[in-house]
């Protein structure tokens, strides 16, 4: 019974973040004190800005350095999604081309496999899912834009949680300076959060990571997504960075990063503005560790239904 306990226990958070939140701006009818709550304000988070606009400098200089490089050739097979049928107009749908450019890939026999979205370029995309595992490691170099599908009717198959759904794959790298938007607004509208008369039927996650192993994710920006921007679930040695990400302030439930069932992750260098919370971290996460995150106007970092099922959780933040 006990030992039973104690593995149930076994649940550690290590937070340690340069967060500050961007305070929210509550009208107050007394002009004189919201004036000097106002300058109260300034003081105190004077020295938080020129961080956060240093760190959102440097992130954007990744990001467009990562942008001009070149995909490495040699020992590597490179897959390009326009040898595989994709327009890239942001019209045309664009989903069987990088299935089946995913599948090449993926079941290639180079010990590298580099799927390449190429740069200029928006391609629309239905729900889609990137299954493990696979015979290479690769890298998905996302260098244009991923732009998902405003048509909601295409997430009526049950399935409506995932937009771009990674599955069970082993070492894997997302990068390359690219921008995965949501296209959330649509959704937004039709959130029963928005609209009260509406019922609650939920939303797509853009990018979500499913027990995938050795993953690293870096160097991209996210917007607008419908829902949650990534989420990683029942992932294993994960390391996150110089990610921005960002939706508008009053957007419903678009968390920046979400944690579940996740071991031995780090984040690092992320600019995170949502209308939720930055990252919300959910129970069964171990080893779970943040640096030099910026965010706001969301909710900040959240940890939220821990000591659910009889867990202990333990959060130290420095
Ligand atoms: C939206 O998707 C549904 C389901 O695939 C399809 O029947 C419908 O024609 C699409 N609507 C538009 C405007 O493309
Ligand atoms: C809320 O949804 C209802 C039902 O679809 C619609 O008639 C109404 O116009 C919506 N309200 C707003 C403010 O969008
Ligand atoms: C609690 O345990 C039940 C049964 O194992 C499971 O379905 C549920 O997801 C767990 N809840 C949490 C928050 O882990």
């Amino acid at each position: 019974m006990a030992s039973t306990y104690l593995l149930l226990s076994l649940l550690m958070f290590f937070i340690s973040f340069g967060c500050s939140c961007v305070p929210e701006q509550n009208p107050t009818p007394d002009p004189l004190k919201a004036h000097r709550s106002r300058i109260r304000e300034k003081t105190r988070f004077k020295g938080f800005y020129w961080l956060e606009h240093g760190l959102e400098r440097s992130i954007m200089r990744n990001i467009r350095k990562e942008e001009r490089e070149e995909p490495p050739l040699r020992t590597e097979r490179v897959v390009n999604v326009d040898s595989y049928g994709a327009i890239g107009d942001g019209i045309t749908d664009d989903t069987e081309a990088f299935a089946k450019a995913w599948n090449e890939a993926c079941s290639s026999s180079f010990p590298q496999a580099v799927l390449l979205v190429p740069e200029d370029r928006k391609y629309l995309l239905r729900p889609i899912a990137f299954n493990g595992a696979c015979v290479s490691h690769i890298t998905v170099l996302i260098k244009g834009t991923l732009i998902a599908s405003s048509n909601r009717s295409l997430w009526d198959d049950g399935n409506v949680r995932h937009w771009i759904l990674f599955d069970g794959v082993r070492n894997l790298v997302v990068k390359g300076g690219g921008t995965i938007s949501g296209n959330g607004q649509i959704w937004w509208r039709n959130s029963c959060k928005i609209n009260k008369t509406l019922p609650c039927t939920g939303a797509p996650t853009a990018m979500t990571f499913s027990s995938c192993r050795d993953l690293k994710v870096e160097n991209l920006r996210f917007k607008d997504s419908q829902k949650a921007h990534v989420s990683f679930e029942g992932c294993t040695n994960v390391a996150v960075s110089k990610l921005l990400i960002s939706a508008p302030g009053n957007s419903p439930n678009t968390d920046g990063i979400h944690v579940a069932e996740t071991k031995n992750m780090i984040i690092t260098e992320c600019v995170i503005r949502t209308g939720d919370d930055c990252i919300s971290i959910v129970s069964g996460s171990r080893n779970v560790k943040g640096m030099n995150i910026v965010c706001g106007p969301g909710h900040g970092i959240s940890i939220g239904s821990l000591g659910a099922n009889n867990t202990v959780a333990s959060v130290r933040t420095w």
